[in-house]
């Protein structure tokens, strides 16, 4: 093959090959100054007519010729392409929004939660979710017949450690806090928020892992009125400033005295509430005209908790409080389905964002 035909051959593939690159009339314009004009590839095949044999001279000159004239054609098609393509696109037409991700619901509540916790002074300290039988149980003063230590109400693992007792997926976020004031002087003010476990059959408000957030505050002189303060305040925050809190005597085996603790409906009962809807039925759909709602448990922490933890109970008083934030996240959006929360499900969960 002679030089002139291995650039006639590389000429033409590459023009076929960048045409097919070309998008807009400046791409076009480009294109056109590369293969037809004056320093083309094209020109300089022309310029070299002249130092041919006559023979050659009349197959080449015929050639290249040809080829000028596909070239040109294919860039009038292209021109009129890209000119149709250029007219009709709307530069104004709204893109696809791009899909961002977002706070989960529960980590948005348990976030919200924390920070109104932590402005009065609380400190936040994560556990882990393997925990063991004495952390889980006995510091907090939970007797070996009790029944949330029964196989059916704590997930086991098969692992045992010397004076420990069995290892297992904490039940609740208590232990986290046993290990703190074991290792922290009071005064102290803590919350615990995480994954708790209990074998429970899954339905609409059973979930066997859900998340918590517990907390305690440890000093010389605390009594049971700075609970109920920090609730109320925690209660007003987080719902509404016209929530009002009512509060039952009930029995926790790591605090004594113990109460559960109500708040105002806030749907039918919190006449100022942004939360308030306009119920269909005449029952209040959330409390069903109750006019209550139980959201947490709490009271002063047991002497035997403090003294499990090396803390001199006559010195010392504490209150705990404990919660569960699908719960309260339930009351806060009227959700009535606890599997919502972990279907992924975009069209719940956006609904939050
Ligand atoms: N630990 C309790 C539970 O998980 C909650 C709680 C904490 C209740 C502190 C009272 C005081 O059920």
């Amino acid at each position: 093959m002679s030089e002139m035909d291995k650039e006639y051959k590389i000429l033409e593939e590459n023009f076929d090959k960048e045409c097919q690159v070309v998008f807009s009339s400046r791409q076009l314009e480009d294109l056109r100054v590369k293969y037809l004009g004056r320093k083309s590839a094209l020109a300089q095949l022309f310029s070299k007519i002249p130092e041919l044999t006559l023979q050659e001279k009349g197959v080449w000159g015929r050639q290249l010729n040809i080829l000028k004239q596909k070239i040109t054609t294919v860039l009038e098609e292209k021109s009129r392409a890209v000119k149709d393509e250029e007219e009709t696109m709307d530069l104004t037409f709204p893109s696809y929004g791009k899909e961002m991700g977002s706070t989960h619901v529960l980590s948005a509540v348990s976030e919200s939660i924390c920070s109104i916790l932590q402005r009065l002074g609380f400190v936040v300290v994560e556990g882990g979710e393997i925990e063991d039988e004495w952390h889980n149980f006995a510091a907090l003063n939970i007797p070996l017949e009790h029944p949330s230590r029964d196989v059916f109400d704590t997930f086991y693992l098969n692992v045992k450690e010397k004076n420990r007792g069995k290892y297992l997926l904490r039940s609740h976020t208590s232990p986290s806090q046993i290990r703190v004031m074991r290792e922290s002087k009071p005064p102290m003010a803590v919350i615990s928020p995480g994954r708790v476990y209990r074998p429970d059959e899954v339905d609409a408000t059973h979930s066997f892992m859900f998340h918590q957030i517990e907390g305690f505050a440890i000093d010389k002189d605390i009594n049971f009125s700075h609970l109920k303060g920090v609730l109320l305040h925690l209660v007003q925050e987080f719902f509404s400033s016209d929530v009002k809190l009512r509060l039952r005597p009930h029995f926790f085996p790591f605090t004594e005295p113990s109460a559960e603790v109500d708040i105002s409906c806030i749907i039918c009962q919190t006449p100022n509430s942004e939360l308030r809807t306009k119920n269909s039925g005449s029952k209040c759909s959330v409390c069903k005209d109750k006019g209550w709602l139980e959201i947490l448990g709490c009271g002063m922490i047991h002497p035997n908790v403090l003294e499990a933890c090396e803390i001199d109970s006559k010195q010392y008083k504490g209150f705990a409080f404990g919660m569960g934030v699908e719960r309260i996240a339930m009351l806060k959006y009227g959700i009535n389905d606890i599997r919502l929360f972990y279907e992924n499900d975009v069209r719940f969960l956006d609904q939050f964002t």
